[in-house]
Order: structure tokens, then C-alpha cells, then sequence
């Protein structure tokens, strides 16, 4: 975060939850982690007049963004607000790697960069616990009922094992293998998946809490799996992970492919990652030779972009 002058700048990144999606939202764990290969940066200039907003989705007057920014307006303006300075006179210009609305944290990465690039206009002062109230306002309007997960992984440096509302921690990944992201193409729907599986969680409470149950238990053990670098095991629970999700109605069939398509290349596991009903998927291979050709065969089957992480020490091909 850095002030030339009357201009501040504010960055996040996107994010990838290994395991534990939808279930987070029950109280469940999660273990997420930071995803630099996808930046977001905020710049705040000064200029007379109204306040102008760019980005990819909308070039105009701040005060008429379309709905699909309402979060961004509604924050812009809270924060004005508490520190009582004028929500005019601003342009505000975002940049995003992040492919938005698939499940990488797209909305809570941009809210960061924003209240991280508003407090350093106004040359002010922001802890954690503010930064993260902050997005949450932001994420509650984007996505209805958030964990917080997505704000919390989107301004660390460092994997996270998180529970709602208790502190959340991070976890050094020493695990050896490399994870392969794979974006369908299709907008995810995060939003609409959360409020679907809350509507389960009233029809069919039993059925569905078992679900929730399961990928909290498969998480716990994937946290061992990581702390043991047990690889392989990892990967089975990855997949275990995505059979519950596909049972909560929240896969496709995009992504339920492209699974597939990286179990036959021998990933060693493979599920969605974030809402679901599109976005991305990951997949775990061993070694970098293998996540290459998982990567390319993900390409062949449907996949519009993949990026390949490598987690902690190296295996040798
Ligand atoms: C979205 O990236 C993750 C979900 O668990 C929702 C949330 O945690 O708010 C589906």
C-alpha cells in the first residue's frame, strides 16, 4: 500500500480453497490459499468533480454503476462515511488478473485492494480486524451469506486454515506436489449455490448435514495429510471432497469433466474449487512433468486457461 502524492495504490490476490468449500459456511474448517499468479491492484487519483470508477466491467460515474459493482459503491461510500471525508473528487481505477466470479476470490480481492487503497488516500491507519469488517460488508452484498474465508485468504501471504468466526491460522504447506487450476470458462455462482444449499439445509436437514459433516472431516484430515506431506492422501481427499459437493447440487458437468479428465491423468486428486456451478477446478499431480500434461489435457477438454502452483519443496520428475 503507497501514496505518490495525491495518488494511493492498494493490492490483493485472488485465491484457491483446497478443500472445505460450502461446508465453511456450516462452521465447518477450510484450507485456502493465497494465489499470487493473480493480482489486484487499486489506484486513487484525484480529479474535480463526481467520482469516476474503470474496470473491466464499467467506465463511468461512480454513482451509476451497474449492479454487478453495488458492493464496491456501497463500501466506497461506508467508508467516506466513517472517516468522514467527501466520496467525491475520486478516480478509481481497478486492475484484476483474477478471472472474476470463478471461485478465486475475484470480489473479495478487489474489496481489499479498495478499502486498502481508500485508507491510504485519506492517510489513514488499517489494522486487520478493520480491513477484514470492511470486506465483509463488501461480500455480503456480492455473495449473500459469505464464511469470510475469501477476505481473509485474498490479504495473506500465507495458506490459511480457517473456521468461521474463530481466529483463523495460518499453515506453512509443506506438502510436496504441484496443484493445476483450470477455469471452465463459466461465470461460477457463488451467490446463487450458497443460498441453494442453505435451501437443502432446511429440506432436507439430515441428508445435508451429513454432507457438510463429511467435507469438515475430510478437511481436518488434509490438514494432517499437509502436515505429514502425505501427497497422495491429499489428493484422495481432494476428490472425496468433490463427490460431497457434486451430492450438495453445487458441481456441473464442466466442471465434473474436467475432473474427471485429470483423474484419468493420473491426478492424484482433483475437485472444484470455490461456489461451484462453473469456475475453476484443481487437480494435485506429484511432479511438475505431470501437472504439464494434466495441465494440456484439461486445455484439450474444455478448460479456456490453466495456471500450475508449485507447493512446498520439489519432487524430481
Ligand atoms: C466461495 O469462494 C467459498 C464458499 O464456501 C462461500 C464462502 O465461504 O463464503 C462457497
Amino acid at each position: 500500500m503507497k501514496t505518490l502524492s495525491d495518488q494511493a495504490v492498494g493490492t490483493a490476490h485472488g485465491k484457491i480453497i483446497l478443500i472445505g468449500e460450502h461446508a465453511v459456511v456450516y462452521n465447518e474448517p477450510a484450507i485456502a490459499m493465497p494465489f499470487l499468479a493473480t493480482p489486484v491492484e487499486v489506484i486513487i487519483e484525484t480529479i474535480d468533480g463526481d467520482s469516476v470508477i474503470s474496470s473491466s466491467y464499467y467506465q463511468g460515474f461512480f454513482k451509476n454503476v451497474p449492479s454487478s459493482l453495488k458492493n464496491i459503491y456501497t463500501l466506497t461510500e461506508t467508508i467516506c462515511a466513517d472517516l468522514n471525508q467527501s466520496a467525491d473528487g475520486m478516480s478509481i481505477s481497478i486492475s484484476s488478473l483474477i478471472p472474476p466470479e470463478r471461485g478465486m476470490g475475484s470480489s473479495a480481492a478487489v474489496a481489499t485492494a479498495l478499502v486498502r487503497a481508500l485508507f491510504s488516500y485519506f492517510k489513514k491507519s488499517l489494522d486487520q480486524t478493520s480491513l477484514l469488517n470492511y470486506v465483509d460488508i463488501s461480500e455480503k452484498i456480492a455473495h449473500g451469506n459469505p464464511s469470510g474465508l475469501d477476505a481473509r485468504v485474498t490479504s495473506s501471504e500465507s495458506p490459511v486454515y480457517f473456521k468461521k468466526n474463530s481466529r483463523f491460522t495460518s499453515i506453512p504447506l509443506h506438502v510436496s506436489g504441484y496443484l493445476i487450476a483450470a477455469d471452465t470458462g463459466m461465470k461460477g455462482q457463488t451467490k446463487k449455490a450458497v443460498e441453494d444449499v442453505a435451501q437443502q439445509m432446511k429440506q432436507s436437514y439430515k441428508q445435508t448435514r451429513q454432507l457438510i459433516t463429511k467435507i469438515g472431516l475430510l478437511t481436518e484430515e488434509a490438514k494432517t495429510a499437509i502436515e505429514e506431506n502425505h501427497t497422495a492422501r491429499l489428493g484422495e481427499l481432494m476428490t472425496l471432497s468433490h463427490d460431497c459437493l457434486k451430492q450438495l447440487n453445487v458441481s456441473n458437468e464442466a466442471l465434473d469433466h474436467l475432473v474427471e479428465t485429470a483423474l484419468k491423468q493420473k491426478a492424484l486428486g482433483a475437485k472444484l474449487t470455490g461456489g461451484g456451478r462453473g469456475g475453476c477446478m484443481i487437480a494435485l499431480a506429484k511432479t511438475a512433468k505431470q501437472a504439464k500434461r494434466i495441465a494440456h489435457k484439461l486445455m484439450e477438454n474444455g478448460a479456456v486457461e490453466t495456471w500450475i502452483h508449485a507447493l512446498g519443496e520439489d519432487f524430481n520428475d
